[in-house]
């Protein structure tokens, strides 16, 4: 009997929990789940005779492939693997995968939901501002671009896009967005930014001084990727220069208690929650259970991201 560990910190929704159940039952697999395991040492200690492995943001590295020596797959049921030491498991032989584009439209919601959080006062009752007629910048146009692209359509905004691969641009185009030709150009146009790349080496830390110092009146930028993209001193320098800037974001900054001083413009929710709806656990917790099926039974490794 093939042994799958679903190990979240952040459990799934019960719904998408008792699914992922379900089809490994009728699979005949063991599944186990390890919830809110806190310390990652509870996470070590559980993989021992797991030979799949579903996680969100949990952490695999190569201790953690060390404890596990029957294991032969990890997936990411979601968008970033980030939290994957891939070349670790490359050299063990471990298959890892995400689910792309399962938990996009979630993501994509959240970033509305902050914008609009900001922009009215934070529910307070004052007077805000509203989105329709402003402009907005697609920064990465991969499957959560692409929701905040039709979202914002939906609010009347004015919609750009750039992502660094230029055949992205017809696409772009089809579905009714201007595509722009470097980010530069990107943030001097919008006023609104939507952070959609990932957090791979060559992004980190590339949105900088340079580019938010060209963000147009009342610049707003949105971060439902990661923190790592961010160069947090430029994000304190541009929050004490702008008065006018404010910074949403899914994930405190590292340097959150620097920026106490701005908190009325800055806002993050205690935990990393863009992917946090029943509808995305169910996407994306059930797709890494069939792809973990797929993969044994017929080798389908088309989700394989090492
Ligand atoms: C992702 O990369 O899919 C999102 O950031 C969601 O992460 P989560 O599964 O930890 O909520």
């Amino acid at each position: 009997m093939r042994k799958v560990l679903v190990a979240t910190d952040k459990p799934f929704a019960k719904t998408a929990s008792d699914q992922i159940r379900e089809i490994f039952d009728q699979a005949g697999y063991q599944c186990n789940f390890l919830e809110k395991y806190g310390d990652q040492q509870n996470f070590v200690q559980a993989v021992a005779d797991a030979e799949a492995i579903i996680i969100r943001s949990d952490i695999v590295d190569d201790e953690l492939m060390a404890a596990a020596p029957n294991l032969k797959i990890v997936v990411r049921a979601g968008a970033g693997y980030d939290n994957v030491d891939l070349k670790a498991a490359t050299a063990r032989d471990v298959v890892v995968m995400n689910t792309p584009g399962q938990n996009s439209n979630a993501v994509a919601e959240l970033a509305f939901g902050m914008m609009l959080y900001q922009i009215r006062n934070r529910f307070s009752g004052g007077s805000g501002t509203e989105l329709m007629g402003k402009t907005l910048g697609i920064h990465g146009y991969g499957n959560i671009g692409k929701h905040v692209g039709r979202i914002a359509k939906g609010f009347g905004m004015t919609v750009y896009a750039y992502h660094h691969n230029p055949a992205r641009n017809a696409e772009i185009e089809q579905d009714g967005i201007s595509p722009v030709n470097s980010p530069e150009e990107l943030y001097k146009k919008c006023q609104y930014i939507s952070l959609n790349i990932p957090a791979r080496e060559q992004n980190k830390k590339i949105i900088n001084k340079d580019l938010l110092g060209l963000m147009p009146e009342n610049a707003m930028l949105v971060n439902t990727a990661r923190k790592e993209v961010i160069c947090e001193d430029s994000l304190k320098q541009i929050f004490a220069e702008r008065k006018d800037f404010s910074y949403v974001s899914d994930l405190a900054p590292g340097n959150a208690a620097e920026l106490a001083e701005y908190a009325n413009r800055m806002f993050f929710p205690p935990k990393k929650m863009g992917a946090q709806t029943a509808e995305a656990n169910i996407n994306a917790g059930l797709a890494a259970a069939r792809q973990i099926i797929a993969f044994f039974k017929d080798n389908d490794i088309r989700f394989k991201v090492n």
